[in-house]
């Protein structure tokens, strides 16, 4: 009983340990791994925005291709800049010193950041940056305080201004621009985007960041993928088996009733 209890324990922990981060607000995300079209747009996404300064040293091109319904040959055609091959992994060719140099700290490996910080935390801190002129780059993060990334998707996104001061923001969340539909309110009335200075709408630029995020949860763990399959496939096995274990038993037991 005890040993039980310990591991339900163990298998219970990963799942609070997240809920504690203490990160503030957080927009929830709906995962859909089976959304392929939404794992390949945010394959795009990553490799045209992220690569320049991550990397995602476990995640090899091909496996990805291939999980994700590509040919890989069109993934090395289009979305490989350099000299990389389809069958290596998805390295970026910038010295952990010279980034150290660049930008304080080094930009971490993302192969596994979805898994140490969770899709909402993700979804949230990528539409949460804000301008802030006494930062390095002119921005600020309402999730990761004075944060030594730049608004890599700023084009898209547009200018964020912000009104409230960052403890506000970070309780209450800046990245819900746009309006509630319920009560047909402004979702944060600290921030707001200058006009003409972003290429897509609060919706559209939510969108790519959901597809981004929901490709970095793939990644952190791609077999989840063929686990789901193969899960299935289990439980039919275990539905058929157990009537062939139960006829069996019939049979020998016959005699000796
Ligand atoms: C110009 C270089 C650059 C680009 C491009 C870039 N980042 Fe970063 N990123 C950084 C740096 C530097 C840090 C470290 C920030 C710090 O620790 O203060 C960082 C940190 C992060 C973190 C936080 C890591 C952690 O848990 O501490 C995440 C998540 C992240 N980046 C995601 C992305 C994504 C997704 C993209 C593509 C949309 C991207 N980054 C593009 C430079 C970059």
């Amino acid at each position: 009983m005890k040993k039980f209890l310990i591991t339900l324990v163990m298998a219970v922990l990963p799942l609070t340990a997240n809920a504690a981060g203490g990160s503030g607000h957080l927009d929830h995300m709906d995962v859909d791994l089976h959304n392929q079209a939404s794992l390949q747009r945010g394959m795009k996404t990553f490799v045209n925005y992220c690569m320049g300064c991550h990397s995602a040293e476990y995640q090899r091109y091909e496996r990805a291709a291939i999980d994700l319904g590509m040919n890989p040959e069109v993934v090395a055609e289009h979305l490989i800049f350099g000299e990389q091959k389809v069958g290596e992994q998805m390295t970026n060719s910038m010295s952990k010193e010279d980034a150290g140099k660049w930008f304080g700290n080094p930009p971490p490996d993302l192969t596994l950041e979805a898994r140490l910080r969770g899709g909402d935390w993700l979804y949230t801190y990528l539409r949460s940056f804000y301008a802030d002129d006494s930062r390095p780059w002119g921005v600020n993060n309402a999730v990761f305080k004075d944060v030594g990334m730049p608004n890599v998707l700023g084009s898209l996104q547009g200018v964020v201004k912000a009104n409230c001061s960052w403890e506000d923001m970070n309780a209450h969340g800046l990245a819900g621009h746009g309006i509630d539909p319920l009560t047909n309110t402004p979702l944060s009335n600290c921030t707001s985007i200058v006009k003409g200075t972003g290429e897509l709408s609060p919706q559209e630029f939510d969108k790519v960041v959901y597809d981004l995020v929901n490709f970095m949860v793939y990644m952190g763990e791609p077999s989840k993928l063929d686990s789901h399959r193969i899960g299935t496939y289990v439980l039919i096995f275990l539905f058929l088996f157990f009537f062939l274990a139960y006829a069996l038993k019939k049979e020998f037991w016959k005699d000796i009733h």
